[in-house]
């Protein structure tokens, strides 16, 4: 049984408490048990108004998301809702925690909302692949107008108490104690019904109306659901209610079965999953009341400031003055921009920047409970700052290094306190990227592993926990899946064939865009480092070190794969590359052929599933939906096709395995085919 409601009585009114823990998400159980508590107070003459609660934490947080996939049980929540509408007695909703999606819609359709001031409400469903199912898009037109309905349905904003009551959408706060408040709320509303439905939508000029629409699809990236939502959502003015109710319901059912939805719940139910581990049950993490960052260049600037913005004091030291000055400065003018956006009061970025105590010298980390390295990527220089750290810090004090490539395990050996060295994986930039790779050496503890996932989650970052390995799950991902681009390149695609074809299937950006912006140095000296050891039988594709020989390093240098005119973020396709390119081709003899964007785009994903199949047999990512965690969060892959191994659970199974094997003959010797049979095995298993 998932979920009940409890009908509880205080005098002549009822309180009907939702009780589904850990969110009440209104399943088929609480519905049914709400159904048979409005019969109750329909039916029993002494009830004069009725509360409906959530127990816990939380009102109800919506619909559950389980359900989705199937056929929805009966009843269903218009069901529930028509119920509330047509019971005489009136029913007010007591909102505390969150309202969202199906809890809201719930919400509405009763007389009137009554909220505790931390409440949030709002609509999710459009980040679900869908519409709201329930009414959501014709009552809140009905309170807030067209335009803003649109906005706050497809941007799925969560809305505060303060902008929900003067919206309308909360008609009381409750300042005291929810439950005794809303019932006497209630008794004020006895004797008096009023169904959202039968109010008038505020007429709103049509230049209102194209402005919200254009910014809703500009932003939404014109996903199906968006524009399903700005359409229905202006039937509350064309149509009767009933007629729209239904019409909202048939397009909810309709996107819900889509494959888009389906990634999203999966992404969804993934991103919960993915900083659980076992054996961290009962171990308390430790109380990390002061951080530190060595390295005050852009990583270790944006590190400085998740801390910040968590209202966790920390000390941000470089070498020398000019350096920590450098780090503090672009601190600043971040915060100011954000001032400046409107995102965020001047006394709240002031007060953000004063948690930052800069200092040029390691002693000042010795008060730090936890301390992360963000300095240059070279292993000698990393262990050395290490084992001055250990020297340093306080015997509790846990080390943390931000590491993107470095064997973790190495750095670790050259303390003392090994069970104490964690990865912080960060992403650029820092300060605004959810992900986190939590990354476990071998020696990390369990109250260590428990420590860094409990700052990870006050830091409200996304995070996936790897073991330790080169690039450990993204950088991984992407290194291989870029050598695949690069062979591309000497088979005959240039580079703006690879970027288009894969922004067209959904990426933020392609790689060879991406790595103009984020600079081709770092790239080229990892593969200066790995020389070395180079299997020199493997195939291997001397392109990019050609261009970064050049000089040309990326944006920062007006040039990379791309030139780019003063100033200008896009750069343009060069005939100087595409020579460089030709040459490189002809030095190996290789005959040039045209690549179709779909061959691009399903060579560069099988590449990733390959990757992954391997990187789960090394047991570097637990679980099949880390990866497409990470590939999403991190690497721009397209939320709507739920990451690579989501996207692989849907091709048909023979032709990602023919694609496989080609891919094995062209990659030829050195090549690593991992276990994707097996994977595609398990991947349907869990569907
Ligand atoms: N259905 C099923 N399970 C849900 C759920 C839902 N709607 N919302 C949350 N959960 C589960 C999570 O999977 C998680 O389970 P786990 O412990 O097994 O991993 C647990 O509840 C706790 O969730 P969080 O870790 O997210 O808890 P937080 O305290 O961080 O956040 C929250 C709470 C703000 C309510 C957040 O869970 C949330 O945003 N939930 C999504 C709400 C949502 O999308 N609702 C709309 C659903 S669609 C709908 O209602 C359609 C309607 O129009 C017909």
């Amino acid at each position: 049984m998932s979920g009940t409601v409890h009908v509880e009585r205080d005098g002549n009114v009822a309180v009907l408490v939702i009780d589904n823990p850990p969110v009440n998400a209104s399943s088929a159980d609480v519905r049914r048990a709400l159904l048979d508590a409005i019969g109750t107070v329909q039916s029993d003459f002494t009830i004069e108004a009725a509360v409906l609660i959530g127990a816990g934490n939380t009102f109800v947080a919506g619909s559950d998301i389980k359900e989705f996939g199937k056929p929805i049980p009966e009843p269903q929540l218009p069901v529930i809702q028509a119920a509330i509408r047509d019971c005489p007695t009136p029913f007010i909703a007591a909102l505390h925690g969150a309202a969202l999606g199906g809890g809201f819609e719930l919400a509405l359709s009763c007389d009137a909302r009554i909220a505790t001031p931390d409440v949030i409400v709002g609509f999710p469903e459009v980040s679900l692949g869908m519409i709201p199912g329930a009414g959501g898009t014709q009552y809140l037109p009905r309170l807030t107008g067209i335009p803003a309905a649109i906005e706050m349905i497809c941007s799925c904003r969560r809305i505060g108490a303060k902008e929900g009551k003067e919206r309308g959408l909360i008609d009381a706060m409750a300042d005291g104690e929810l439950r005794a408040t809303a019932v006497a709320f209630a008794r004020g509303w006895i004797g008096r019904k009023r169904p959202l439905g039968r109010i008038d939508v505020p007429p709103s000029p049509a230049d209102a109306i194209d402005k919200a629409t254009a910014a809703a699809l500009r932003a939404g990236r014109n996903r199906p659901q968006v524009s399903a939502a700005i359409e229905a959502v202006q039937w509350a003015a064309s149509l009767p209610f009933d007629d729209a109710l239904a019409k909202e319901r048939t397009v909810f059912q309709a996107l819900r079965m889509s494959t888009e939805a389906a990634a999203l719940r999966h992404l969804f139910f993934a991103e919960r999953q993915a900083p659980k581990t076992s054996g961290l049950d009962g171990i308390a993490p430790a109380r990390i009341a002061r951080a530190g960052v060595v390295g005050a260049g852009t990583m270790g600037a944006g590190i400085a400031m998740c801390f910040a913005d968590a209202g966790i004091p920390v000390i941000l030291v470089d070498q020398d003055e000019a350096a920590v000055d450098r780090g503090m400065a672009a601190i600043r003018s971040f915060y100011e921009r954000t001032v400046k956006s409107g995102r965020m009061s001047e006394s709240e970025a002031a007060s953000r920047i004063a948690r930052i105590t800069p200092a040029e010298n390691l002693e000042a980390l010795s008060s730090a409970d936890l301390v992360v390295e963000a300095i240059f990527e070279d292993m000698g220089i990393k262990k050395d700052l290490l084992v001055r750290l250990d020297g340093l810090v306080a015997p509790h004090a846990i080390l943390a290094s931000n590491t993107s490539y470095l064997n973790l395990d190495a750095l670790a050996a050259v303390t003392g306190r090994a069970d104490k060295v964690v990865g912080l994986h960060f992403f650029n930039p820092a300060q605004t990227m959810r992900l986190l790779e939590v990354v476990r050496a071998q020696a990390t503890s369990a109250e260590t592993l428990a420590s860094a996932l409990d700052v990870a989650k006050r830091l409200r970052k996304l995070a996936v926990i790897a073991r330790v390995g080169e690039g450990f799950i993204g950088n991984r991902i992407y290194a291989a899946y870029r050598r695949q681009c690069e062979f591309m390149l000497e088979e005959g695609a240039f580079p703006e064939d690879i970027d288009a074809a894969l922004e067209n299937f959904g990426f933020a950006m392609g790689p060879f865009a991406v790595a103009d912006m984020s600079g081709l140095d770092t790239a080229w000296r990892m593969r200066k480092r790995l020389a070395a050891t180079r299997d020199s039988h493997e195939r291997y594709c001397e392109i990019p070190d050609r261009i970064c020989e050049q000089g040309r390093l990326g944006r920062k240098t007006g040039a990379g794969w791309y030139s780019y005119r003063s100033g200008e973020r896009k750069g343009a396709s060069d005939p100087a590359v595409r020579a460089l390119i030709e040459e490189a081709s002809a030095l190996k003899g290789i005959v040039r052929r045209a690549f179709t964007a779909e061959q691009i785009c399903r060579r560069v994903v099988v590449t990733m599933v390959n990757e992954a199949a391997l990187l789960l047999a090394e047991g570097i990512a637990a679980r099949p939906s880390d990866i497409d965690v990470v590939l999403v969060n991190g690497y721009g892959f397209p939320k709507h096709e739920g990451g690579p191994l989501f996207w692989a659970s849907h091709q048909d199974r023979a032709t990602v395995l023919a694609e496989l094997e080609n891919l094995a003959a062209v990659s030829g010797y050195g090549f690593r085919t991992g276990d994707v049979a097996g994977l595609l095995d398990r991947l349907q298993d869990q569907a």
